[in-house]
């Protein structure tokens, strides 16, 4: 369906996005992958950031059976966990969302130490639907061993554990937990993009595009920073709109969605983008 409203598909707004949602019409959005502010980790050049309007609009413009992706971590003050990611998560539920999913985000690298904890290497990665999702692509992995082999089956009374022939799968499902390496060299293809301080994985943005969506499918994200979102998802064939408050961080978007394809695709595994496009498959490896 395309949004008859003054925003265009395909562009990156310079607006607070609640404001910018608020030009768009019900239910035409397919999938937000997005990360807000962590507390007041950061100084984002002086934003507003309100989860509770911003949850109510992104249930408003997402389409029936679309997916939010919601990455967040929480503060650690003074010894205690702020749980800011849990208030989100809930509010997100109440405002009509099912909490489809808790995907965890590990993190490869990390330089955070504590002295009195062990080394956080994760932040949550909330999966809501509206409704009951309409588009799964699973991400598929290989399995360790395949081919036939003889498989235990249910034992009987007798307790002896019987075996038969049969054949194991050579892949599976992914879990959901999804590790990345992340800074200079993991996160992004491009150098531009560290212009911004907080940065989420290219892999990670199209892992969930390729999971959540097909080509051709609008895909959000309401607080872009340096545009990961949207660079992975004109990578992949979809639409994209990107909504930021910061007019620095919205050229800093622009510059990465004008690289010429060569400079903009992954150095690695290069030629898995097309293989994935075409075949809706796993685009990047996890783990
Ligand atoms: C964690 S960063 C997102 C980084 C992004 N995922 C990436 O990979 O570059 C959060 C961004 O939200 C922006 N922001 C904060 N409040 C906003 C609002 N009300 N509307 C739009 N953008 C906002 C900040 O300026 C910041 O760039």
């Amino acid at each position: 369906m395309e949004n008859k409203a003054k925003i265009e598909f395909d562009r990156i707004y310079n607006l607070d996005c609640v404001k910018g949602m608020r030009q768009l019409d019900d239910n035409v959005i397919d999938l937000t992958v997005t990360s807000p502010p962590y507390d007041s980790i950061r100084d984002y050049k002086g934003y507003k950031f309100n989860y509770k309007s911003i949850a109510k609009q992104l249930y408003r413009v997402t389409k029936k059976g679309g997916i939010v992706v919601w990455v967040v971590g929480d503060k650690i003050n003074k010894g205690n966990k702020s749980l800011t990611s849990f208030m989100q998560a809930l509010y997100f539920q109440k405002a009509g969302f099912n909490v489809h999913d808790v995907m965890i985000y590990q993190k490869k690298n990390t330089p955070f130490m504590r002295s009195n904890a062990y080394t956080n290497a994760y932040e949550f990665m909330f999966v809501f639907a509206k409704g009951t999702p309409r588009v799964f692509n699973p991400i598929k992995t290989k399995t360790a061993r395949s081919g036939f082999e003889g498989l235990p089956y249910n034992k009987k009374a007798d307790g002896i554990n019987k075996k038969a022939i049969g054949e194991l799968k050579k892949e599976k499902t992914l879990t959901n937990i999804w590790a990345y390496a992340v800074g200079l060299g993991g996160s992004t293809s491009d150098k531009i993009a560290f212009k911004h301080p907080a940065i989420f994985p290219e892999k990670l943005a199209a892992d969930h595009i390729m999971s959540w969506t097909n080509e051709g499918d609008v895909v959000l994200d309401p607080m872009c920073g340096s545009g990961t979102t949207c660079k992975m998802a004109k990578l992949t064939g979809r639409k994209y709109l990107g909504f930021e408050i910061s007019n620095e961080y919205c050229e800093v978007t622009n510059q990465r969605l004008q690289l010429p394809a060569k400079e903009n695709k992954p150095k690695a595994k290069t030629r898995k983008i097309t293989d994935a496009v075409s075949n809706n498959q796993l685009l990047f490896a996890v783990g």
